[in-house]
């Protein structure tokens, strides 16, 4: 059988990442993660788009070189066209097209939501993919979502948050904390301690499948200011308590919604992705959900639920053998739907 090698490029937020495919096979996955937003406990747009310009000719490099590839065996090249920041899309578009110009092979583009749930479909051992229809909750510092996955590429978006990403509602309660970014692994380290029931944060009401989780770090905040003005010693003395019941709060409305996206679809097929997929707590609420729901439920590995090139490659595969390609009057879009 014919033998196609993609190389996919990724860089839609902080992470500068190029990837080697084989057909749906991973040969190389390299990511860069920029350290420089560390201390602005956040991604700061204008630092990540320099550090993509400094990032991407060595990591295409260690991509090639870590698969053993020649670039003049590549097929095609595959790149994140949207959404993220326009400034770091920008990077890896131009990029990707000059390369796919002077290899003159085809140019692939892909979108970084379908992405992450496309790989499921990474050919790896350790990895089952779902079959069609599925539901896919993509879930990550700058991503929460539902979709009804039909096909490859036929997808509906059933939810997805009004404000603020689930990743974002835990880094910003573990500030307020006082731990350090990005706190959601934090969180789930201190809850593993902790009990769920011992505070009590509301639930935001929000119709249907969409998400909001602003009101959740307001409520935090006016918490954490009348506790502490009594105790000024509370958040270190019931850290493991408060970590378990934010999270306890926060995996309650992600399973509330999963649930509700079930009964409405009839749909028992859950796959889920993105940065906060690694959460220990979700994890079992899904093994829970197999064995009270009939769930089936599946998560990728976890160097492909954050933001790696892995994913947008296979992408690349599925697209090349549909024969989707695009020219090279292709523009980056910082928002761009499934
Ligand atoms: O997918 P990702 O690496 O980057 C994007 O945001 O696209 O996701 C990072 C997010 C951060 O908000 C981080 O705090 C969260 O995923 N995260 C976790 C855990 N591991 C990573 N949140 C909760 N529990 C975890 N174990
Ligand atoms: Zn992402």
């Amino acid at each position: 059988t014919e033998k196609i090698y993609i190389l996919a490029i990724e860089s839609s937020c902080d992470d500068t990442s190029a990837a080697i495919l084989c057909n749906n096979k991973v040969l190389s996955n390299v990511v860069t993660t920029q350290e420089i937003h560390r201390q602005y406990g956040g991604v700061v747009p204008e630092l990540a788009s320099r550090a993509h310009q400094q990032n991407i000719v060595p990591v295409v490099h260690q991509a090639l070189a870590k698969a053993n590839i020649d670039k003049k065996q590549l097929s095609a090249i595959a790149f994140t066209r949207g959404p993220g920041l326009m400034g770091s899309l920008l990077v890896g578009t131009s990029f990707a097209k000059s390369m796919a110009l002077g290899l003159n092979i085809p140019l692939i583009e892909v979108n970084h939501m379908e992405a992450h749930i496309l790989a499921h479909f990474i050919d790896d051992e350790e990895m089952v993919a779902p079959s069609f229809p599925f539901l896919a909750m993509t879930i990550s510092g700058g991503h929460t979502q539902i979709v009804k996955v039909n096909d490859y590429f036929d997808m509906e978006v059933l939810g997805e948050t009004l404000d603020d990403a689930v990743g974002e509602a835990f880094d910003k309660s573990a500030k307020l904390m006082g731990l350090p970014y990005p706190g959601g692994p934090l969180v789930d380290k201190h809850a593993k301690n902790g009990n769920p029931h011992t505070f009590k944060f509301p639930k935001p009401k929000v119709e249907g499948l969409n998400f909001s989780f602003s009101g959740l770090k307001t409520s935090i905040l006016y918490f954490l200011q009348r506790e502490t003005k009594e105790n000024p010693n509370f958040v270190e003395e019931n850290i493991d308590d408060f970590c378990a019941s934010v999270q306890y709060t926060i995996l309650e409305i992600l399973m509330g919604k999963l649930e509700l996206a079930a009964e409405q679809t009839g749909i028992k097929q859950v796959a889920i992705g993105g940065g906060v997929a690694a959460n220990s707590g979700i994890r079992a609420r899904l093994t829970e959900a197999q064995e009270k729901l009939g769930w089936k439920t599946y998560i990728p590995k976890f160097q492909y639920c954050t933001d790696n090139a892995g994913m947008i490659g296979i992408v690349g595969y599925l697209k090349f053998k549909e024969g989707l390609f695009t020219n090279q009057s292709i523009a980056a879009k910082a928002r761009y739907a499934i």
